[in-house]
């Protein structure tokens, strides 16, 4: 069974078809690729197992593909990689009219879709997500871009996709970490505005860890329900209040994307980064007298069901001020944060005393108890602290 559900974004609104098999239906994709040319954008992981596929789709309605295959991963998502991605359209004389598919994870889909959007000042993109988190997130609402060295994310376009197709069978072939990466930002959707989503996926945890289909379809269309909401109450991110508009799907992010910077892309992963941080930012609300122990309790318990890190990484406290006054929701030199006023409603909030910062900073990375173990989930000890790549040096 296929859901659509709707973007609404007047001119520019586009669907978001999400179901099983939904690779093999030519139909889907035909009537956004009115020329008989489109590049596919996909890399060397994710290629060899889905390019064929779409590949001969396409072809079944008479369009030919050109695959640009870039190399895998989060440290690639960069100029470099970007231009490899303008180097084979140009060699390939694609024109203004010729679409760009991202095939792939949100790497993926957030370079291809900076790519269209510079590309000869734009040209329409697809978005095909094969990951949990690019299916429930990244692929939905047009957020596109590249990491800088000095920060993640720190270059890029708001250009909206003219279609997503989230065909759930790529699932199936995703490790698990990368399942439990995407399940953070599933879990956010319950934390900032859907309380009963979040009470659901306390209950239906072990479906989805199980890859169960009708869960896993059930959690990806709420999640896009509450995405495309959010976008289409404040597509720029330009809602200034404290109830925030689109700035609330970054819950966790401001501890996130420091840990994922700060420990060298790749070694963190996004949803690992995001599981740690919004713990930070629970035990902050806390701090701060909003939200209670057994909240944050009750948040840090899904994220440990889920196989997420929910103790930072130790990168000293000044290192996570310092790449934390890169984050773009930063206002005239101010930190903001999204935090909980209760599980369900989340707000924006730039007041917060640097005194309760730096003591959250303090107690969310591992700590060694008599028996040495640390108190709480903490990452693999290949993404500890002994793997830090410091970038800025
Ligand atoms: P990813 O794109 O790196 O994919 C994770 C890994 O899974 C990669 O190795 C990939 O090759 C592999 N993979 C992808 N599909 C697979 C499949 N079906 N089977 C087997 N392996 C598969 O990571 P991600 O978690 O999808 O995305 C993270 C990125 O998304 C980050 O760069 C983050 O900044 C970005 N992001 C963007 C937005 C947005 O709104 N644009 C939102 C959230 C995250
Ligand atoms: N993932 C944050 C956003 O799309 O705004």
């Amino acid at each position: 069974m296929m859901q659509t559900l709707t973007v609404g974004l007047g001119e520019r609104s586009y669907p978001i078809h999400i179901g099983s098999g939904l690779l093999d239906h030519a139909e889907l994709l035909k009537d956004h690729l009115p020329r008989q040319r489109a590049a596919i954008v996909s890399n060397t992981t994710v290629a060899p197992l889905y390019l064929e596929k779409l590949q001969n789709t396409l072809r079944s309605v008479g369009i030919s593909s050109t695959p640009v295959i870039l190399p895998d991963g989060e440290e690639y998502k960069n100029a470099d990689t970007l231009n490899l991605i303008y180097d084979a359209l140009l060699a390939n004389r694609c024109e203004r009219t010729t679409p760009l598919i991202a095939l792939g994870g949100g790497v993926i889909g957030d370079m291809t879709g900076y790519a269209a959007a510079t590309y000869l000042r734009g040209v329409p993109f697809i978005q095909i997500p094969t990951t949990l988190l690019a299916q429930v997130d990244s692929s939905v609402g047009g957020k596109t871009g590249i990491n800088h060295p000095l920060g993640k994310n720190m270059i890029g376009a708001f250009y909206q996709p003219q279609l997503v197709l989230a065909d759930t069978d790529t699932l199936n072939t995703l490790p698990d970490n990368e399942l439990a990466a995407g399940l953070a930002e599933v879990i956010k959707y319950g934390l900032i505005r859907d309380l009963p989503f979040f009470e659901w996926l306390e209950q239906n945890l072990g479906k989805l860890l199980a890859r169960d289909t009708e869960a896993l379809q059930y959690a990806i269309a709420r999640s896009c329900r509450n995405k495309a909401e959010v976008v289409a109450a404040d597509e720029c991110e330009r809602d200034g209040r404290e109830s925030g508009g689109r700035a609330l799907l970054n819950l966790g992010h401001t501890f996130g994307h420091a840990i994922e910077s700060g420990m060298g892309y790749g070694n963190w992963l996004h949803g690992e980064g995001v599981a740690a941080g919004t713990i930070m930012a629970a035990d902050l609300s806390q701090r701060l007298g909003w939200i209670g122990a057994q909240d944050v309790a009750r948040t840090r318990n899904l994220f440990e069901r889920a196989g997420l890190p929910t103790v930072a990484p130790d990168l000293g406290t000044e290192k996570y001020l310092d790449l934390m006054g890169l984050d773009k929701k930063v206002e005239g030199g101010k930190l903001r944060f999204v935090l909980l006023k209760e599980i369900g409603r989340a707000v924006v909030y730039g007041e917060v005393p640097e005194g309760l910062l730096r003591q959250t900073l303090q107690a969310c990375v591992p700590f060694d108890q008599a028996d040495g173990t640390t108190s709480h989930s903490t990452k693999p000890a290949s993404g500890q602290v002994a793997g830090y790549q410091d970038r800025h040096d």
